[in-house]
C-alpha cells in the first residue's frame, strides 16, 4: 500500500515526468534521500511542496559513499512503507532507481569538491563526499528541478552540494531546512534505528553536548576549551569514542577564531558501532 504514488526506475522515466510538468508550467523540486524515512525527510518533502508544485523523492542507498567497512548491507531499506510516507506527505513522484541504473558498467566519473568537504566527516570518511557529490550531481542532471532540498543535520553535506552545484552551474536552488529532533534533542536519523535503549539513553546527549557548548561559547569561554569541554562530557555520558567534537565557521568549515562571524559547532561520536552526527549554531 503506497497511497497510490507513482514510482519510477529509470532515468528515462524520470526525466519524461518531470520534463511533462515543466511543459504545463509547473516548477519541481526534488528531495534525495536514501530512504528508512522519518520526520526529518518528510520535513523535506513538506518544505518542498511549499515551494515547488511538484515534487520528487529519490530513495537511493547509494553504495559509493559506504566504505567497505560501514554499514552498507545493514542499512534500513523498506521501500513501501517510504512509499506510503512520502504519498502522505505530498510528494508526487517516487525515483527509485537500482544500482545498474545508476551506475552502469564502465561507469567511471567522480565528483570531488575541495575544500570545504576535507575537514571533519572528509577526515574520518575519506571516500564518503565524493560519493554524496558524485549521485547529488547524477539526481539533479537527471531531475533538472528547479529547487533541491537537504536537511541541516548533515551541514557539512549542505555546504558541499551549495558548492557543487555552484561550480558546475547547475541551475537549481540549493535549499537547506532546519533538524528534525525528537521531543529530547535527539536529532532524527535512519541510524537511530540501531540503538539499543540504553544507548538511546546515552544518544540525547550529543545534542545536550552542542547546546551547552554554543551558549558556553556566547557567554565568553574560550572556543578551544569549549571544544575539550564537549569531548569530555560525550566520553562521560557513555559514547564510546568522539570522531570530532568542533568548532567551526558557518561557511567554510575553517576552524572558529571568534564571534565575528557565524559559527557552527559540529560533532561526530560513536555508540557502540553507531556512528552519530549533530551540529549546532553559535
Ligand atoms: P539521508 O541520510 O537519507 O538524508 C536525506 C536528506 O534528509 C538529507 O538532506 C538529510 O540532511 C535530511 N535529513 C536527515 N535527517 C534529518 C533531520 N533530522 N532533519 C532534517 N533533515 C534531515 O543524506 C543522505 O541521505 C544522502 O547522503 C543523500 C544526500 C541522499 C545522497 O546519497
Amino acid at each position: 500500500m503506497n497511497g497510490s504514488l507513482p514510482i519510477v526506475r529509470d532515468v528515462a522515466a524520470l526525466r519524461a515526468a518531470a520534463a511533462a510538468w515543466r511543459a504545463g508550467g509547473k516548477s519541481v523540486a526534488l528531495v534525495p534521500t536514501m530512504g528508512a524515512l522519518h520526520e526529518g525527510h518528510l520535513s523535506l518533502i513538506r518544505a518542498a511542496k511549499a515551494r515547488c508544485e511538484r515534487v520528487v523523492a529519490s530513495l537511493f542507498v547509494n553504495p559509493r559513499q559506504f566504505a567497505p567497512q560501514e554499514d552498507f548491507d545493514r542499512y534500513p531499506r523498506n521501500e513501501a512503507g517510504d512509499a506510503a510516507l512520502l504519498a502522505s506527505a505530498g510528494c508526487d513522484l517516487l525515483f527509485a532507481p537500482d544500482r545498474a541504473a545508476m551506475y552502469p558498467d564502465g561507469f567511471a566519473t567522480s565528483v570531488i569538491v575541495a575544500n570545504v568537504s576535507t575537514p571533519l566527516e572528509g577526515e574520518f570518511r575519506p571516500h564518503f563526499f565524493a560519493g554524496v557529490a558524485t549521485v547529488v550531481t547524477k539526481l539533479l542532471v537527471q531531475c533538472s528541478p528547479d529547487a533541491a532540498f537537504f536537511g541541516e543535520k548533515d551541514y557539512q553535506q549542505l555546504l558541499v552540494i551549495r558548492r557543487l552545484a555552484r561550480d558546475l552551474d547547475i541551475p537549481v536552488e540549493i535549499v537547506g531546512c532546519e533538524t528534525v529532533r525528537e521531543p529530547d534533542g535527539l536529532a532524527m536519523s535512519s541510524r537511530n534505528a540501531y540503538l539499543a535503549p540504553a544507548q538511546r539513553a546515552i544518544a540525547v546527549e550529543l545534542s545536550l553536548a552542542l547546546k551547552q557548548a554554543a551558549a558556553a561559547i556566547r557567554a565568553g569561554r574560550p572556543i578551544a576549551e569549549t571544544e575539550t569541554d564537549m569531548r569530555a562530557r560525550l566520553a562521560a555520558a557513555g559514547f564510546d569514542a568522539v570522531d570530532y567534537a568542533a568548532a567551526c565557521d558557518a561557511e567554510t568549515l575553517a576552524p572558529m577564531a571568534d564571534l565575528s562571524r557565524p559559527g557552527r559547532l559540529l560533532v561526530a561520536a560513536w555508540i557502540g558501532k553507531t556512528r552519530l552526527i549533530d551540529n549546532w549554531p553559535v
